[in-house]
């Protein structure tokens, strides 16, 4: 079979999907057909993630179930509670989030049932139970008392409720909602195929999941909303962005929340939760922020070759203030994020499993061949013998990386 090497995988198909819908050049996002923009005016997490996975519109009633079942599994095992209360303080959110989602496993008896019955309930528990896991560290590590989820509230509400104890207000739970939207599914991104991989093995969707949350984590993926704020902040007055954007730009350095593998357009994701964050970081007394998000977004606009390159805003630049606004630590928006996604993760698992097929890629060899294997009394060190990058050139590449994606 002739091999074709597509480094990145960029023009490589790898799967069918149902779900979500993506054209890259026009900047067009649609779940089971319905646009993107249309479901972050209307629709709920709830609503679009029962879209996500059935391929089509609840009724009133299944929709009233749904967010019942939803409701219903929020509980966390308290043995899992105690797990998590080992985790160092000091871990990431993210890190904490992928031991304790592949830690939900163990008090599941259907983890390893991979008919799509089990599956399907399975999902429903990730999904409710992935915000209950972020706000239960984040107490834990703050040295909080722990919050009982509230059945009564929405996946969103029920996050805000738990994470600090309070009601959210209608405006801060609406807020948090449409982010939940927003991210849900998204082709195949990195993390989504990373589950899919993992599931495809015939593996289990709790596997998957943990796949999935330690491939969201890195700053070209998920970890990007969180740059961006750590940006507004560096930068600190609308005064000072000019000359900050300007001369990382001239460092040819990246802007962080721009760009996009897949949108060479302006990200549909971006264009509502644009508007919608304005409205949310006044509200907050954040307009500051956003303002200094605005001129951003003005400079890189004004750069003729990121035009070229097809450079424009992407979700996590909105999404940063806008979670900022409600008030989250900055190490938990990628967590937020994860905790949305895990409805398309797990659908995409349901979806790969129901046309199962093993996904195995080919490397492109570049060490050399028959060499004589010496005794090692015989053997001398060589310079070049090396086929990994040693921890000098491994370090190296790390930090030139790093200083490209800042
Ligand atoms: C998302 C991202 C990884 C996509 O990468 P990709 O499709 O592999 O594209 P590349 O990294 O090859 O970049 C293509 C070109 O655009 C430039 N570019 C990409 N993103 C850029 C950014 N945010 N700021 C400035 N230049 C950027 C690159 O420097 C490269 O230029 P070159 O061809 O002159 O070397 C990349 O745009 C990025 O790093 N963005 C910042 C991180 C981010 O916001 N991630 C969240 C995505 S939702």
């Amino acid at each position: 079979m002739p091999l074709n090497i597509d480094k990145g995988l960029a023009g490589t198909v790898a799967a069918d999907t149902a779900l979500s819908f993506i054209d890259g050049a026009k900047g067009v996002l649609e779940y089971a057909g319905y646009d993107i923009d249309s479901l972050a005016r209307n629709s709920t997490f709830e609503e679009s993630t029962w879209l996500l996975w059935n391929g089509r519109l609840p009724t009133a009633a299944e929709l009233t179930a749904f967010t019942a079942s939803l409701q219903a599994c929020s509980d966390l095992d308290p043995r899992l509670i105690e797990l998590i209360r080992g985790i160092p303080k000091t871990t990431a959110p993210m890190d904490a989030l992928r031991t304790s989602v592949s830690a939900l496993g163990h008090f599941d008896p259907e983890a390893d049932d991979n008919s799509p019955e089990a599956n399907r309930r399975k999902a429903l528990r990730l999904v409710a139970r992935t915000p209950a896991l972020i706000a239960v560290f984040d107490r834990l590590r703050k040295g909080k008392p722990l919050v009982a989820p509230d059945r009564s509230l929405s996946v969103a509400g029920n996050f805000l409720w738990m994470l600090t104890g309070a009601r959210p207000t209608a405006a801060m739970e609406k807020a948090l909602d449409v982010c939940l939207v927003l991210h849900a599914d998204h082709g195949l991104n990195a993390s989504t195929f990373a589950a899919r991989v993992t599931i495809a093995t015939q593996s289990d969707l709790y596997s998957a999941a943990t796949t999935a949350v330690g491939t969201l984590k890195g700053p070209l993926h998920g970890g990007a909303n969180q740059e961006v704020m750590e940006m507004l902040l560096e930068i600190g007055d609308l005064s000072k962005v000019d000359g900050y954007i300007k001369e990382k730009l001239a460092r040819k350095e990246r802007i962080m929340g721009f760009g996009h593998r897949v949108y060479k357009a302006y990200d549909p994701r971006a264009t509502y939760l644009k508007t919608f964050a304005k409205q949310v970081a006044s509200d907050t007394g954040n307009l500051a922020l956003y303002e200094m998000s605005r001129r951003i977004e003005e400079i890189v606009l004004a750069q003729p070759n990121l035009i070229e390159k097809g450079i424009f805003p992407n979700v996590d630049f909105y999404s940063a203030t806008t979670y900022y606004s409600l008030g989250l630590d900055l190490d938990l928006f990628t967590c937020v994020f994860a905790a949305s996604r895990m409805s398309g993760w797990a659908g995409h698992c349901i979806e790969q499993l129901a046309a199962n097929k093993l996904i195995r890629p080919h490397a492109d060899y570049t060490g050399p061949h028959g060499l004589r294997y010496a005794p090692i009394g015989e053997r001398a060190v060589s310079a070049t013998s090396s086929t990994i990058p040693s921890a000098r050139q491994a370090m190296s590449v790390a930090a030139g990386s790093n200083a490209s994606s800042m």
